[in-house]
């Protein structure tokens, strides 16, 4: 436990705050002393340093067992729902999947406004995974919300009214924005997703007062032809070989960004490349700056100062975006302003805040594509058949293309001296597709089919299925702590608090709270429906609260997902309703197989480009979206049709492909799935996924 600032908050001090009064501002001095504000949670990480760290203590691991619920409100979306709320003056905000806000009462739960930026169904084609969105940011009187279809929206917190919105993206291209946007010095700094589907990544910088574009800083270089945007580009230029990377660009910003205030610099992660593999993105070799890496740049004017690329050379879809957390730390007798992050490819990272310098970085789960970190060049040493695109052989890897910890928020107890990862141990099968073509527009991972024979390979112990934990690591001392018992098969957000917790939901439908010394489990709740989020922790009046944003599948796509926001106090008196039976699953009745080969080949290859992405994704299907193989549409031509090509369920996020394909292919995929579906139910039981 050798950290430097030991935050102790022996008595919770709450503002007395009054809804009616005029709700005071966040002002740029607020959020910067935002750990004098316990009682609230004014940014998604809560304070500048990201720690989600609650410095309220009243609910402690000795009276947590009279935690009870006291409020909750239902949402209309059964998409995934993935925020962090925020609590400013009383209220507090959460924002839910299709990037709808919400405002309450925060002691009481009365809604006061909800504001739905009416992002249209036919976007959900633009992104790899859900039409999540992960929290606001607040400033002055506005809140800020990145919408799904790229749009950057400043609301009257107290109204809910639209003050400004900008277009942060290129419409013609899939840019999605499911990231919280970050504040700091009157700037809003948003990125993007969609690095598999061919958009160049950027972070921008808006006037947090009128939306005016104030800077932009590009992950990867564009057309060699014309002069880059800026001189670290142009020495990025010749890590990249070929002519693909630039007009399919990748390294998205999509998740973490912090901003240090005593730095005054912004730091950010970027994603894979598009596509995936290596050597079909950059034929002759090289890093590919800045895919897979951590850029610090200036907050004022978004000038490059430092990198470090996490995984150069990047095959695995290990993006480097998971949140990142700011603490003082001591390593080797120096203290360090330290930047860490648990990145997907099984590695837990410190660098120095200032310079970038590499302080650690250490093996959190097994990984098999490295044996370790280089401290020396800060590179990985890499397992070379792991690297399947230069030896065209199909290889398993730990951690899987899921990642060991990805969007989902750790948290960092300064009294524990830990940091709680969400960490899943997972494991890919991967293969170079030889026939690989670029597409715009749609999946782009270059990934053949790896056959089963790699997975037989594999150790007894590695995880057939993904196995989620919740890890107490200790960054100074480079080791694992302890661990949780198993969390299911996602991994969901932390949150500590100074009454020695950490809270945790689970996908399996729970919400728990774990001694923060040793993860003894002291508290449950069965929430009905899966959690991924991370909670916050909030007083009024002095009373501490835990507020939860819950909603994702436990089953299937068609098990009802009670999308919910949970408080809980001592003593709350709240009920949920009964969760009532769930529906029956849908049964494997496929029609018996038809067509021609002809037929299969084409569906086949249709469903590889276009639907694969949602349907079923590298790492099984998860629940997000219908297994088609269950579909009593594939009893019906015309039903199928009306679906992918007219566009019947458009509003629920299933597109219409009518500008890409004909009714030809939507057939031939009808073909192609039945036989699935029948070669599923000849293996007996198809694993439900
Ligand atoms: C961007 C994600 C996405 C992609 C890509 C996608 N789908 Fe869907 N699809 C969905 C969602 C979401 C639903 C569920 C809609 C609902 O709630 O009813 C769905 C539902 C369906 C259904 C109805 C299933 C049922 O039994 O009700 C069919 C059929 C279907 N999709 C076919 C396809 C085909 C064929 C492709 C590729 C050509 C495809 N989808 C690509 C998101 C997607």
């Amino acid at each position: 436990m050798t950290t430097i600032t030991s935050k102790i908050v022996l008595t919770v001090t709450v503002l007395a705050l009054s809804l009616g009064a005029e709700a005071a501002e966040v002002t740029g001095k607020i959020l910067i002393g935002a750990d004098n504000e316990p009682g609230q949670w004014l940014s998604v990480g809560r304070t500048y340093d990201e720690q989600r760290f609650s410095p309220l203590n009243q609910i402690t691991a000795g009276n947590v067992g009279q935690l009870a619920l006291t409020w909750f409100a239902d949402f209309d979306t059964n998409r995934g729902q993935e925020a962090s709320p925020l609590v400013i003056n009383g209220r507090l905000y959460v924002t839910t999947a299709w990037s709808k806000v919400f405002a309450y009462d925060a002691k009481t739960g009365k809604p006061l406004w909800n504001y739905d930026p009416q992002v249209s169904g036919g976007t959900g084609i633009k992104g790899c995974c859900d039409v999540v969105n992960r929290g606001l940011a607040a400033f002055g009187n506005k809140l800020y919300l990145g919408a799904y279809d790229g749009r950057l929206i400043a609301l009257n917190a107290l109204t809910g009214k639209v003050e400004w919105q900008v277009d942060t993206v290129d419409q013609a291209r899939s840019y999605t924005i499911t990231g919280a946007p970050r504040v700091a010095n009157g700037k809003v700094f948003i990125g993007n997703g969609g690095a598999e589907i061919g958009v160049r990544g950027y972070i921008s910088a808006y006037d947090a007062n009128d939306g005016k574009l104030l800077w932009r800083f590009f992950t990867v270089p564009g057309d060699p032809s014309r002069p880059q945007e800026n001189t670290a580009l142009e020495k990025a230029l010749s890590t990249w070989t070929g002519d693909l990377f630039w007009q399919l660009g990748g390294g998205t910003v999509w998740d973490g960004i912090l901003y240090d205030p005593v730095t005054n610099l912004v730091y950010f992660g970027t994603g894979n490349g598009t596509p995936w593999v290596a050597e079909a993105r950059s034929p002759q070799g090289g890093d590919n700056l800045f895919l897979n890496s951590i850029i610090a740049v200036k907050a004022d004017t978004g000038e490059y100062v430092w990198h470090y690329q996490v995984t150069p050379s990047e095959s695995w879809d290990f993006d480097a975006t998971s949140p990142l957390m700011m603490a003082e730390l001591v390593f080797n007798g120096d203290k360090h302003r330290t930047l860490m992050q648990a990145d997907k490819n099984g590695f837990f990272y410190a660098l120095d805040a200032a310079t970038g310098q590499l302080l650690a970085a250490d093996a959190f789960t097994t990984v098999t594509w490295a044996t370790h970190v280089d401290m020396q060049t800060g590179r990985p040493v890499e397992v070379p058949a792991a690297h399947f695109g230069k030896t065209g052989q199909p290889v398993a890897v730990q951690p899987g293309a899921q990642g060991a910890h990805s969007w989902h928020p750790m948290s960092y107890s300064p009294n524990t001296g830990f940091v709680y990862v969400p960490f899943v141990e997972t494991v890919s099968a991967f293969a170079p597709d030889p026939n690989y073509k670029a597409r715009q527009g749609t999946a782009n991972t270059a990934m053949g089919r790896a056959g089963p024979e790699v997975m037989k390979n594999l150790p007894e112990d590695a995880p057939r299925t993904s196995r989620a934990w919740l890890l107490a690591w200790d960054p100074v001392a480079r080791k694992e702590v302890w661990r949780s018992d198993m969390r299911g098969t996602i991994a969901s957000g932390a949150l500590s608090t100074a009454g020695g917790l950490v809270f945790q939901g689970s996908q399996k439908g729970e919400l728990n709270a774990f001694r923060d010394s040793d993860g003894k489990q002291l508290w449950s709740f069965a929430a009905q429906t899966g959690v991924v989020a991370a909670p916050v922790s909030y007083a009024i009046d002095g009373e501490q609260y835990i507020a939860q944003l819950a909603g994702y599948g436990t089953r299937d796509y068609y098990t009802p997902n009670h999308s919910r926001l949970l408080v809980f106090k001592l003593n709350g008196k709240a009920q949920l309703p009964p969760a009532g039976e769930l529906p029956p699953p849908r049964p494997l009745n496929p029609p018996a197989d038809f067509g021609t080969a002809d037929q299969l080949m084409l569906g086949a290859e249709t469903w590889n480009v276009y639907c694969v992405m949602c349907h079923e994704t590298a790492y099984g299907n998860r629940g997000l979206f219908p297994d088609l193989r269950y579909s009593p549409l594939l009893h019906s031509a015309e039903g199928f049709r009306a679906v992918v090509l007219d566009g019947a369920l458009e509003a629920r996020g299933m597109v219409s492909f009518k500008q890409r394909f004909g009714a030809l292919e939507a057939e031939a995929v009808r073909v192609y799935l039945t036989q699935r579906a029948n070669q599923a139910k000849l293996a007996a039981a198809a694993p439900r996924p």
